[in-house]
């Protein structure tokens, strides 16, 4: 797609519609205001600009133009997001620049499979056995629906033949993994037998299946579909893209362990919640979390396994910058037992009353089972909570130093963070007066500004621009220091970056960078703006080298000039002697 396609994509996109439909907006003064759906927040600070037709957060820098704002908001790639508004739009683009999901007839393919075990729920015998297993666990007809479950009919080539009268290849199937072939060569599905769930990717295609098995002596309760080109557990949620207006709504994920905890607490009118497939929580699953809410509750199983598996998922959600909160299920439960034996309204009380934060969940967590007179128990739980607390601010120190202090019978004086590490005193530098910035001063610090509140700015500003175009020699190592930051975070903290600075860089960004009163009173700038700023730091250069080679050439001019004297003295000297 070039960029004339995308300006006029861009221009035909009235943001004030577009995010409309997914915010509800009020009018100030020129601009529209409304709470950032990229963020939490109490207070609106995405601001949507009809006139220069871009929306974004004041304070998350989330935003920007119709395409931009479209793709982050419905998990787009910038592609499918043009093209998606293109059609709205009402803008023909040529057909070879339609980009195809090359998985498109994979998932058409698996989509047919889930119709079909959806059918044979309701529709074959054995079907209506499964109809009454669901609903001994209190599903109901409209749960079945919402989670397209399915049922698998009693080995056999059913699925096979079904798929092969509808012209699916035999080898697509055996690449989705729905048909085995056997030693002897015959086909035969994989699954016999068991209610389906269906997996559908953030897209809302199916990816794959899961299958349970409703004979309690059966040793496998689930089989799930292998790894294949489009399925990849580790990368997926269950009910991720079903959850996503609740998500949105709600601003807020809650995470299970298993199928039926989603539906159970679905069907207790808590619709946000998606599952993990039997494996540990990835660092693409919490991305993908992280894409559309800053906050979630982890709702694990109230067993050692399910505490252990909270313990070891929290840092990789906070290192995302994840607000965490950990449910905690009474009598080892998981939450579908809970819902079953206690009732909706009270697992909705759990809610509120049985939530931790994830430093009162670790810290009850490391303590449990110990006995802290036992001089082993006490170094290992007094080790694991210093380790908790070593990078947090200091009321979380103060507070859990203060807690151990009292659970171990220690004096407070005994911990203490400046004698496990030696912390140099940082150098501040002097404070600069207020000055008048020329231009080219104010175009450097604007992209410093940019950068941070983008990493598509930041990418953008480093593709164009070399490290040494900057002129102020410290704005250029604070860009540096942004540009790192964004090599391992999506999204700018101010704090953590801060964290991360030299004294002497830190004091730089705090004293003079965020006092910058120009800034602070700017609104949000667009796409032109940044253009702009990068040819003014262009310009600047070019005025710089220009001044330079000027330089030299007056020195030159001045060496050859004492030069040619000199010649002419020496020259002189042999006219004279001849
Ligand atoms: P659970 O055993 O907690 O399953 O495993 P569940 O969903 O709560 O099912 P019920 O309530 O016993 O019927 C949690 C998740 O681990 C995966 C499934 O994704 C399941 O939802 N799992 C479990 C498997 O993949 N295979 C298994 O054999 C068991
Ligand atoms: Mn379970």
């Amino acid at each position: 797609m070039d960029d004339k396609l995308i300006e006029q994509i861009n221009e035909k996109t009235p943001i004030v519609d577009l995010v409309s439909e997914f915010v509800s907006l009020s009018k100030r003064g020129k601009n529209y205001m409304g709470l950032c759906p990229f963020h939490q927040e109490k207070t609106p600070s995405f601001s949507v600009s009809p006139e220069k037709n871009i929306a974004k957060c004041m304070s998350c820098g989330e935003g920007g133009t119709p395409i931009n704002f479209y793709r982050k908001i419905k998990n787009l790639s910038f592609e499918e997001a043009a093209q998606e508004l293109a059609i709205r739009a009402g803008i023909e683009i040529k057909t070879e620049k339609i980009i195809k999901d090359p998985n498109k007839h994979f998932h058409q393919l698996m989509n047919e499979v889930t119709s079909f075990y959806q059918f044979n729920l309701k529709n074959s015998e054995k079907g209506l056995e499964a109809i009454k297993y669901l609903y001994g666990r209190q599903m109901t007809d409209e749960l079945m629906t919402h989670f397209r479950i399915g049922y698998a009919p009693t080995h056999g080539q059913t699925l096979y033949n079904v798929l092969k009268d509808k012209g699916y290849a035999v080898s697509d199937m055996i690449s989705l993994g729905v048909v085995k072939q056997s030693d002897d060569g015959d086909y035969y599905d994989l699954f016999s037998d068991r209610i389906i769930f269906p997996i559908t990717n953030p897209k809302g295609d199916v990816a794959g299946l899961s299958g349970r098995t409703m004979n309690p002596k059966e040793t496998v309760k689930y089989i799930n579909s292998p790894e294949t080109v489009i399925f990849k557990k580790g990368q997926l949620l269950y009910h991720f893209y079903e959850a996503l207006p609740e998500i949105r709504k709600s601003k807020q994920v809650v995470l299970y362990e298993g199928f039926f905890d989603v539906i159970s607490s679905y069907a207790a009118g808590i619709k946000h919640g998606v599952a993990t497939m039997g494996t540990a929580l990835t660092k693409e699953q919490t991305k993908l979390i992280k894409s559309v809410t800053q906050s979630m509750i982890v709702a694990y199983d109230g067993d050692s396994a399910g505490l252990k598996a909270a313990d070891h998922a929290i840092p990789m959600l906070e290192k995302e910058g994840l607000k965490v909160e950990i449910l905690m299920i009474p009598e080892k439960m998981d939450p579908d037992d809970f819902i079953k034996s206690y009732g909706p309204e009270q697992f909705e009380m759990l809610f509120g009353e049985y939530t931790k934060d994830a430093y009162q969940f670790r810290y009850d967590y490391y303590k449990t089972g110990l006995n802290l007179a036992n001089a082993n128990d006490m170094k290992s739980f007094r080790g694991k909570v210093m380790d908790m607390i070593r990078n947090s601010d200091a009321s979380i120190k103060a507070f859990y130093t203060q807690k151990l202090s009292l659970d171990l019978g220690i004096p407070l004086s005994e911990f203490d963070f400046r004698k496990e590490t030696t912390r140099k005193e940082p150098v501040i530098p002097k404070i600069e007066k207020p000055k008048m910035l020329n231009k080219y001063e104010r175009a450097e610090r604007s992209l410093i500004f940019e950068m941070m509140k983008s990493k598509a700015v930041c990418s953008k500003v480093m593709k164009v621009l070399k490290p040494t175009d900057f002129a102020d020699h410290i704005t250029a190592s604070i860009r540096i220091d942004i540009e790192r930051y964004y090599y391992d975070h999506q999204v700018f903290d101010m704090n953590d970056f801060l964290d991360g600075l030299t004294a002497e860089h830190r004091a730089y960004v705090e004293q003079i960078l965020l006092k910058d009163m120009y800034w602070v009173n700017q609104l949000s700038i667009d796409e032109t703006d940044i253009q702009d700023y990068v040819e003014i730091v262009k310009l600047a250069n070019v005025k710089r080298r220009l001044e330079e080679i000027q330089s030299h050439i007056n020195q030159i001019q001045v060496v050859s000039q004492t030069l040619i004297e000199e010649r002419d003295r020496l020259q002189g000297i042999l006219k004279e002697k001849h």
